[in-house]
């Protein structure tokens, strides 16, 4: 009988698909950085059983209705924002994710990013580079502290929690919205269950790691940035587009807010004209949330181990609609 068919959407590590080539017939794009055009992708699916994808790939109806054999989409990230799920649900193709192995490493650039642009560290190593260091002045790159100010986390699930937990090293005041209320991240961090508009009011470091949802798109609007406070740090480690862009432009450039980090971007890539990224009060990173090497080896393990369950029949580790199971 014929070996399954799955394709990889992008170069990975062959030490971390060992148990997929055991099960399957496996081809993969031989790019890392450059996405397989969508013609490819299309033209992948009208045989694939399984396929491994990036963020970057749209899974759309398009795409899956075009899939005849199709039974499982790993997707290389704990976001499936890029994956049509209810199509999928309706046609019982398996939608599997990598949660948990990303927390951590998550949380650490997150909590680095607001270090950063708080402390002005990106700007500071600039100012080095350019030659401008001629002596040591009082308030040379002077930031802003962030041990016992007040951090706001909207979006409070592992990576929120790993952020929290992060920020009680720093003696800060937590607080947190969430869809539902998190007691467990309440008694143990002390973190605060508040409003959204309580919470963007009161906070020095607002830190967004919700995920991308009809509700939350476009959330960080011309109307909340007003509401901040005009010393406030806005953090952005989940999707672009929770953030009307314009709209933070503005309120960086006219003094509504203080700073923001940025490891995430409406349009990605972004150049180096993204009207953001030239501002000194922007610290601006392509999207490494989870980008440690020992991290994306787990995910690969973990998203080829979804497909190999999948296909043998087996519940997968990771599944985000298991009522196709
Ligand atoms: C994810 O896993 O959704 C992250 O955005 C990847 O860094």
């Amino acid at each position: 009988m014929n070996k399954p068919y799955v394709f990889i959407t992008r170069k990975l590590p062959e030490e971390t698909l060992k148990n997929l080539y055991e099960v399957a017939e496996v081809s993969m794009w031989p790019k890392e950085e450059e996405p397989v055009p969508r013609e490819r992708l299309l033209e992948e699916v009208k045989r694939a059983d399984g396929i491994l994808t990036m963020l970057s790939d749209k899974i759309d109806e398009e795409l899956l209705t075009n899939a005849p054999n199709l039974k499982v989409v790993a997707n290389f990230a704990v976001g499936f924002d890029n994956i049509d799920v209810d199509t999928a649900t309706k046609k019982g193709i398996a939608i599997c994710n990598t949660p948990d192995v990303l927390s951590d490493t998550t949380a650490d650039l997150t909590f680095g990013l607001l270090m950063a642009t708080a402390r002005r560290i990106v700007e500071s190593a600039q100012y080095i580079q350019e030659g401008k260091w001629k002596n040591w002045g009082p308030l040379l790159m002077a930031g802003t502290d962030i041990h016992h100010k007040t951090i706001g986390i909207i979006g409070m699930g592992r990576i929120g929690q790993a952020v929290a937990k992060r920020a009680t090293g720093f003696e800060m005041e937590i607080l947190y919205h969430n869809r539902s209320r998190k007691e467990a991240a309440e008694k143990e961090l002390g973190a605060t269950y508040c409003s959204f508009e309580e919470l963007i009011e009161k906070s020095d470091y607002i830190v967004c790691l919700a995920p991308l949802t009809p509700e939350t798109r476009g959330l960080f609007n011309e109307k909340a940035f007003k509401q901040m406070k005009t010393s406030a740090i806005f953090i952005n480690a989940s999707r672009g587009d929770v953030v009307d862009e314009q709209a933070l432009y503005h309120a960086l450039t006219n003094g509504e807010i203080q700073a923001a980090g940025l490891d995430v971007f409406q349009n990605e890539p972004i150049g180096a004209d993204h009207p953001l990224v030239n501002l000194p009060n922007v610290v601006a990173i392509p999207h490494i949330g989870s980008a440690s090497v020992e991290t994306r080896m787990v995910m690969a393990e973990l998203a080829s181990r979804n497909i190999t369950n999948v296909l043998l029949g087996k519940k997968p580790e990771a599944i985000v609609n298991e009522m196709v199971l």
